[in-house]
C-alpha cells in the first residue's frame, strides 16, 4: 500500500494497523519516476492531486485495485484509463466544502477591500495619513455575486454570500434550482456581477471556460475569485484585464502551474490577492480529508464499493 505523503491526523496511523503501508516520506512529491518505482508492486494507491496517475504509470503497477485522491477534484487522474482498467476511484467530497468556501469569501473580503494592496502600503512606510479617498472598496451588502458551478462549494459560497447582503446569481450546466440563488445563463451573470466566483471542476469543457471574451463582458471593476482550478480561467487574459483597469481585482488559489512559477506577472498585480492552493487546509479538514481518503482504500482493498468513487461504472460489470 503506497501513500505519496505523510498525512496529518490519524488516519494514517489506522491504515498502518490493518495493512502493509509504506509513505513516501519527502517533503516535494515523488517524481513520476520515483512514483512509478515505489508503486510497482502496489495494490492500492493514496495519492495527492500533486501527483498524475496516467497510463504509463498504471503500465506500471499491474497489480493496482483501487486509487484513492486526497481531493475532491480528480483532474490530476486519467479516470477514463482507470474505469478502463475495472480500477475504482475514491475522492474526499462534502468535508472540505466549508472550508474551500471560507477560503472562497476569505479572497472576496480581501479582495473587496483591498486587504493586502493596503497592508503592502503599511509596510512599505507609505501610509502618511488617514485619507478620505484612499483604498475604497467595493461594498459588500447590495453588491450582486455570481457563482459558476452550484455544487456543494457554490452553494456554501452562495450561503456565505446571503449573510452579507449580497444579492446571488448563480450558473451550472445541470440546471439545477437553489432557494435564495437566481438562476441566469453564464452570460448575464457575468455582465451583472460585481465578483464572479468559481465552483467547476477542471474538465476539457471548463478549460479556460473564462477567455478573454468572458472576461471583456464582465462588468467593469468587478473581482474574480478562482478556488476551483487554475486552468478554468485563461491566466494571460485575466492578467490583461487586470491590467487594463476592465476588471477591479482578483483573488486566487489556484494557478494553471503550481506551484506558481514566482515571475508570474500576475503575482505583481497590487490588485490580484494570490495565496498557494489552501482551500482545503484547515487542520480538521485535512485530518478528515485523510480520513475519507484512508476509508476509500480500505474499502477498495476488501473489495467492497468506495464510499466516495467516482467511476462507479467500474462496478457494473
Ligand atoms: C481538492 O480537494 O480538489 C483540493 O483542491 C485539494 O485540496
Amino acid at each position: 500500500m503506497i501513500v505519496t505523503r505523510m498525512l496529518p491526523g490519524g488516519a494514517l496511523e489506522r491504515l498502518g494497523e490493518v495493512v502493509d503501508l509504506e509513505c513516501w516520506p519527502g517533503e516535494m512529491p515523488p517524481s513520476p519516476a520515483e512514483l512509478l518505482s515505489l508503486a510497482a508492486d502496489a495494490v492500492g494507491l493514496l495519492t495527492m492531486y500533486t501527483d498524475r496517475v496516467d497510463t504509463p504509470l498504471l503500465d506500471g503497477c499491474p497489480g493496482l485495485r483501487v486509487v484513492s485522491n486526497l481531493a475532491v477534484g480528480v483532474d490530476n487522474l486519467d479516470v477514463a484509463e482507470l474505469s478502463r482498467r475495472g480500477i475504482p476511484v475514491g475522492n474526499t467530497p462534502g468535508v472540505l466544502t466549508d472550508a474551500t468556501a471560507d477560503l472562497a469569501f476569505a479572497l472576496v473580503l480581501a479582495a473587496a477591500r483591498r486587504i493586502t494592496e493596503s497592508r503592502d502600503l503599511l509596510l512599505a512606510g507609505a501610509w502618511t495619513t488617514w485619507k478620505p479617498s484612499a483604498f475604497l472598496g467595493l461594498e459588500l451588502r447590495g453588491a450582486t455575486i455570481g457563482i459558476v458551478g452550484l455544487g456543494a462549494i457554490g452553494q456554501a459560497v452562495a450561503r456565505r454570500a446571503e449573510g452579507f447582503g449580497m444579492q446571488v446569481l448563480g450558473w451550472s450546466r445541470t440546471g439545477r434550482s437553489l432557494p435564495g440563488v437566481t438562476r441566469v445563463p453564464l452570460a448575464e451573470l457575468l455582465g451583472s456581477s460585481d465578483v464572479v466566483s468559481l465552483h467547476v471542476a477542471l474538465t476539457p469543457e471548463t478549460r479556460h471556460m473564462i477567455g478573454a471574451a468572458e472576461l471583456a463582458s464582465m462588468k467593469s471593476g468587478s473581482i474574480l475569485i478562482n478556488t476551483a482550478r487554475g486552468a478554468v480561467v485563461d491566466q494571460r487574459a485575466l492578467y490583461e484585464a487586470l491590467v487594463s483597469g476592465h476588471l477591479g481585482g482578483a483573488g486566487l488559489d489556484v494557478y494553471e502551474t503550481e506551484p506558481v512559477p514566482l515571475d508570474e506577472p500576475l503575482l505583481r498585480l497590487a490588485n490580484c490577492v494570490a495565496v498557494p492552493h489552501i482551500g482545503s487546509a484547515t487542520v480538521a479538514t485535512r485530518a478528515t480529508m485523510a480520513e475519507l481518503a484512508v476509508d476509500n482504500l480500505l474499502a477498495g482493498l476488501a473489495g467492497d464499493p468506495l464510499p466516495h468513487c467516482v467511476n462507479p461504472e467500474v462496478y457494473e460489470h
